[in-house]
């Protein structure tokens, strides 16, 4: 067993019978999702949400049920990965690109998991690229209109092409330094005409399950 899955199944006792669940997205959330699908098979009756194409294919796949965002008004419980955790649970997602669907998932749930490996526990933000959704229209003006703010970064590619968010957006990888003050460049960024979300998920996350190679799960609630 490696740490993404010992983290993984560190969040499957939180997962109850009736529970309206948010599946998150990325490869330690898969171990995640392969869980619940046992749970179903088993007989628990659960209504999940996706955060993205790909977990809604391994889900499917699972026979584990898939409903719109939109038929239910909050859910019980989020499970999701993250790219870079501080101590004040504030952290970075969207290095897999679905960041907008996973904020508006986790802002819709009474309790947000996260589960990692112990790479990603950090002092200070700043070492995992910023992933900044922004619309293709005109997208060369929104990039320009960040770097104004003092910060940089790169557009996302995909082969020789951008790569395309599930909600057909693109992707600005910003390079900020370490220990920047994250509620700072929420706040700029979200002022940018064009940038639909930030991977900046703030105050936000309850528990995090951290995976070790060769131990337990540990976890770290508020
Ligand atoms: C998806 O867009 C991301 O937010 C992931 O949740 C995050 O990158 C963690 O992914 P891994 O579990 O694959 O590291």
């Amino acid at each position: 067993m490696n740490a993404k899955q010992r983290a993984a199944l560190g969040a499957v006792p939180y997962v109850k019978d009736g529970m309206k669940l948010g599946l998150g997205t990325g490869s330690t959330v898969y171990y995640f999702i392969e869980e619940v699908g046992k749970l179903v098979a088993d007989g628990m009756q659960l209504t999940c949400v996706s955060t993205s194409e790909r977990t809604t294919a391994q889900a499917v796949a699972l026979g584990i049920p898939v409903v719109d965002l939109n038929t239910v008004d909050r859910l019980d419980l989020v499970v999701d990965g993250a790219d870079e955790i501080d101590p004040n649970r504030n952290g970075i997602k969207g290095g897999g690109g679905a960041l907008f669907r996973e904020k508006m998932v986790a802002l819709a749930a009474e309790t947000c998991i996260w589960i990692v490996d112990e790479s990603k526990m950090v002092d200070a933000l700043g070492d995992f690229p910023l992933p900044v959704e922004i619309v293709p229209f005109g997208y060369l003006h929104t990039v320009r209109a960040v770097e104004k703010l003092g910060y940089t970064g790169t557009i996302r590619m995909a082969g020789a092409d951008c790569y395309v968010t599930d909600n057909g957006n693109y992707i600005l990888d910003l390079n900020l330094p370490k220990g920047y003050d994250p509620y700072a460049v929420e706040d700029a960024l979200r002022r940018v005409n064009g940038v639909v979300e930030t991977g900046l998920f703030l105050d936000i996350c309850d528990i995090v399950c951290v995976g070790a190679a060769d131990e337990q799960s540990i976890e770290f609630s508020r």
